[in-house]
This record gives C-alpha cells, structure tokens and sequence, in this order.
C-alpha cells in the first residue's frame, strides 16, 4: 500500500500543509503572513495568533488538493523544532489532535533536516535530480548558517555554523537599518541585480574551521553607511544598488570559501543548498559557477522550496516513518536544535 505523508510546518511565520504519496508531492499549500511587515520583523505573539487562524484552513486545502481524503493518511508529520515556541506549539498541537482523531501515527521532524533534504521532494513531470549520498548541505536561512555532512537520510553532521548571526539575518538586519524593507533577502537581491559589486568593500572574518560569522559584515557595513550619510544625506539613495551588490557579494564569499574548504577536505563533490537565503540569485550562481570549476554535481532546491515549506517537513518524515520511528502523544516542540534529542 502507498505511504501517504500529511506535513505540518508552523516554526516561523509561515503556516504550511503538504501532501505526499510514496515521495512524490500530491499538494503544498502556504499562507504566508503579512501581519510582520509593518514591524520589520517577525513578531513571536502575533505569527501564533496567525497559525491559529490559518492552520485548519491550510491543512483542509492541502487534503483536498490532494485529491485524497483525511482517512487516506498514513502518517502525520509536523515540525518539532527548532523556531518559536509559540508558533511550534500550534502546529504540534494541531497535529497531535488530528493523530488521535484520525488514528494516525505521528512523526515529529527537525525543520532543518527537511531543508537538508528538499531535494528528495519528488515532482510529476520533473526531473526529479537528487545528490547522492554522501553530500554537503549549505544550509542557510534566517535562522542558521551551516554546513552539513549528509551521510544518509537521517544521519548528518554538523561541520560549521555561524557563531553569531545567522546570514539571512545579516541581510535582514542591514537592510531594515538601510531603510530598504523586510525581509532584506530578497530586496538586496532584486537591488544587488542593478549595482556594482565591486564598488565598496566590507570586513571579512577570519573564523578558523568551516564555522561563520556575519556580525562583523554588518556592524562594517552599517558604520560605513553611517559615516557617508554624515557628508552626504542622500548617499544611501544614490548608492543603494551598489551597495546592496558589494555587501551581498562579501556575504556570498564568506559562504563560498568555507563551502569550497569543506568539499576540500571531504573530497565530497556532490553539493547541494538549502534554506531561504538558497533563493538568492548570486548565491545559487556561484554555486553553479564553481562547481562548474571543481565539478562538482550541484543541486539547487526549486525556488518554492527554498522558503519554510510542509513539502520538506513531509520527504523528512516518510524517510523517518519507513524507518520505523513513530512520536509518542507527549511529544513538545522545542525552540533550540540543541534542545532536539
Ligand atoms: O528558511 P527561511 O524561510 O526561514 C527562517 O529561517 O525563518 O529563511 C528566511 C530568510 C530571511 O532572512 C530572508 O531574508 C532570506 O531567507 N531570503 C533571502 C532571499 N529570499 C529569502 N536572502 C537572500 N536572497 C533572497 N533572494
């Protein structure tokens, strides 16, 4: 009998259900929230508020999409952690009622495992490429920095993470002080399309290993905006293109030379991304163009699965499920991936 996988994603602000049959994505719907906009950032209280609204109807749409009915389930997967308590809480929640009611199993999943393997999602009429194992996750998003040795479905190491802010955050951060919008990704990458990024240059960390650090970008970017904007009132205005391409290039280095030192030393050429910041146009062309150089296969996620999405939440948990793990109904999310086990 077909494996059909229920997933459940509620870790930031976006509430998402998927369905799959034996690995391949019957349904994905996303009820992303706008609320956060106004204040630069995500609000914990008010992306719970969300979840509740938006869940019963996100779930329903995804079932139905599927052409399936609720019966047909095989398991129900749902993000555990990490992300905000709050918002974990709901999904969780939501899950474990709809477990009981329905006489399912459940299967908690790491919501960085699923970035990790996105690219298993399979698709009709797609090409359905997939790294082999084992490879190396860039795992990048606005919450982590990390590059990861899969050595199998469920078992990856963690060679390096960022010490202090994650990279999606950096963009975030620097663009809300440039006065440029939230979420920054994706308003520095649409700017960094028209500018010079060699015009200006940023502090790069020396970190030793394959860790990050992006505090340091920040804080040079952040003072140098501040020291022109003393001379010159209208610099950012007039110099914002290029400057969203400069700091979006260091950003892009910093990855690429660790990422370049991990291969390296592993040997490991089969390379793929993962995480919201793998929708950034200059991120995945570098990606691309060095492993053009080192040949490496590389494997860039479709850009609706580079963003928080249940169709990962639902590759993760069919792998765990045909491994034999089931949840127990106690299960609570958890916020911090050290908090995971
Ligand atoms: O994985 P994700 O959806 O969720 C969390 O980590 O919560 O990642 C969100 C991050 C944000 O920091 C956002 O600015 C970044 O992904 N992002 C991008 C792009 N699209 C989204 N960063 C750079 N370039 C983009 N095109």
């Amino acid at each position: 009998m077909a494996d059909i996988i229920l997933g459940i994603e509620s870790s930031c602000d976006d509430t998402s259900a998927a369905v799959i049959k034996d690995g391949y994505l019957l349904s994905n719907v996303l009820a992303s929230q706008d609320v956060h906009k106004a204040y630069g950032g995500v609000i914990p209280e008010l992306a719970s508020r969300a979840h509740q609204l938006n869940i019963v109807p996100v779930v329903s749409q995804a079932i139905d999409r599927a052409g399936i009915k609720a019966s047909d389930i095989t398991a129900i997967a749902f993000t555990r952690g990490p992300g905000l308590l709050g918002s974990l809480l709901v999904g969780t929640s939501f899950a474990k009622g709809l477990a009981v009611s329905l006489g399912k199993p459940l299967v908690e999943v790491n919501h960085l495992q699923g970035h990790i393997l996105a690219n298993f999602i399979k698709q009709k009429d797609s090409e359905n490429r997939h790294p082999s194992f084992p490879y190396l996750c860039l795992l990048v998003s606005g919450g982590n920095s990390q590059i990861v040795k899969v050595n199998s479905p469920l078992d990856f190491e963690i060679m390096g993470q960022t010490i202090d802010d994650a990279v999606g955050e950096a963009f975030d951060k620097c663009s809300k002080m440039m006065g440029l919008g939230y979420p920054g990704g994706p308003i520095v990458d649409r700017l960094a399309k028209l500018g010079d990024p060699d015009r200006f240059h940023f502090a790069k960390p020396h970190v030793p290993g394959f860790d990050y650090s992006f505090s340091g970008v920040k804080t040079s970017l952040l003072y140098f905006v501040r020291d022109q904007i003393a001379i010159d009132p209208d610099f950012m205005e007039k110099n914002k293109e290029d400057i969203c391409a400069s700091f979006q290039r260091t950003l892009i280095e910093i990855l690429m030379d660790k990422l370049i030192k991990a291969a390296r030393q592993t040997g490991i050429k089969e390379i793929t991304i993962g995480g919201g910041v793998s929708a950034n146009s200059g991120l995945r062309n570098a990606v691309t163009e060095e492993g053009r150089k080192r040949g490496w296969n590389t494997y860039l996620p479709e850009f609706k699965f580079t963003t928080d999405n249940a169709a990962m939440i639902a590759i993760a948990g069919w792998f765990h499920y045909m491994n034999g793990e089931r949840t127990s109904l106690d299960v609570a999310p958890v916020s911090r991936i050290a908090d995971f086990k």
